[in-house]
């Protein structure tokens, strides 16, 4: 991929190597680190690949641009981005037409965020330093009938929405398609091609026996929760994000599952209800005695997960960990020395820039 912003722009970080040499040492560089030789690499598209993307919004005497910060910090004006979805490309070039002779759509825009599924649905949330009226909706509903996508006005204190704040995505996996609902707030992979293949290399590399349970922490709206199921007899999943729990609630209806339950804790919540230390009203209709967990996943942000938590996962058999740092991941390693590396894979999620996605497998040492 050759992009006219590379070497400025301070979002592709790994822009002088080609796709295959970036992937190539980041690869070498995990497992130097984890001191493994055998790793599963699970490539990304090299370029479209990622389907949600933030610019800021530049104004000048010429007009109005998309920014992105240079490697020295400065605002750096940019016309195209490889690296976005095929519809963010699109909708850039668009939005902008139609924002740069607005007056309303336009004064005191300072951001904009692009959030599209592979099946090719939006939301562009356009974020204000002003309050929000009608007269901007009013702008904002001709906008979406000429760009065909939701359209989000924010400033402080203040959402509009037009039409809709959510779009749904599609995910195969090993030929079953699962449908989703993504909430315009709450978490979602950013690369869906990468993230199909996370899914399935978890599948293929866990064997539950008949009548195992998944407990799963950091859930988010059921993305690795619905295919999981198929797997397990019955799965708990759990997740702080109130917006997160509800789209996973609508999720599981969406794809006619019954096997899962889906409820708003916290990691330390978690630990806390499994103890019996703290009673809460959001598991009145769910007894943790009847399940019989032999898996317990966990896909935390780059924080990790907590020592406390951390002692927790040990109770388990078997830990599927999803990490998007490394340096977490291996403190947590090792803390969970009593672990043997099953499988261990690299998910390369952020092409161009030097993060990497990490999975892996632990069996409990019998
Ligand atoms: C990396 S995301 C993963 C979400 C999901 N597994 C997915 O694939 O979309 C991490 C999730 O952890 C949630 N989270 C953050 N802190 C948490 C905590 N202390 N306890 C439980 N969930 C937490 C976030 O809201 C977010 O949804």
């Amino acid at each position: 991929m050759n992009c006219n912003y590379f070497g400025k722009c301070g979002s592709c970080t790994l822009h002088d190597y080609t796709y295959e040499e970036q992937l190539e040492k980041k690869v070498s560089l995990i497992k130097k680190d984890f001191g493994l030789s055998d790793i599963d690499i699970i490539k990304s598209e090299s370029k479209n690949f990622r389907y949600r993307a933030e610019f800021r919004i530049y104004h000048d005497d010429s007009g109005i641009s998309y920014a992105m910060n240079s490697f020295e910090k400065r605002a750096l004006k940019i016309d195209e981005c490889h690296i976005v979805s095929p519809l963010i490309s699109t909708l850039m070039i668009k939005l902008l037409e139609l924002v740069k002779d607005n007056h309303i759509l336009k004064h005191k825009l300072f951001a904009v965020e692009f959030l599209t599924s592979t099946t090719d649905e939006a939301i562009i949330t356009l974020i204000y330093h002003k309050k929000l009226d009608d007269s901007w909706k009013e702008e904002a509903k001709k906008a979406l009938l000429s760009l065909h996508s939701n359209i989000i006005g924010r400033s402080r204190g203040i959402k509009i929405v037009v039409d809709k704040d959510y779009i749904h995505e599609k995910l195969t996996i090993f030929g079953k398609t699962y449908k989703y609902k993504v909430l315009d707030t709450g978490f979602t992979q950013p690369n869906p091609k990468v993230n199909q293949k996370m899914i399935e290399w978890v599948i293929k590399n866990i064997n539950p026996l008949p009548n195992s349970n998944l407990l799963e922490l950091y859930c988010g709206l059921g993305n690795f929760t619905l295919p999981l199921s198929k797997e397990f007899d019955k799965v708990l999943a759990t997740e702080v994000s109130k917006a997160s729990i509800k789209s996973a609630n609508e999720n599981v209806m969406l794809n006619k599952i019954d096997n899962i339950k889906f409820v708003r804790l916290s990691a330390q919540e978690l630990v806390e209800a499994m103890d019996k230390k703290r009673e809460f009203n959001r598991l009145k209709d769910i007894n943790l005695d009847d399940y019989n967990f032999t898996h317990v996943f966990v896909d935390p942000p780059r924080a990790g997960v907590d020592e406390k938590s951390c002692e927790f996962l040990k109770r388990f058999e078997n830990i599927i960990y999803i990490s998007c740092n490394p340096k977490t991941l291996k403190r947590d390693l090792e803390r969970l020395k009593e672990y043997e590396i099953v499988r261990f894979a690299t998910f390369d999620q952020f092409a161009y820039t030097s993060h990497i996605e990490c999975g892996v497998i632990l069996r409990r040492i019998s």
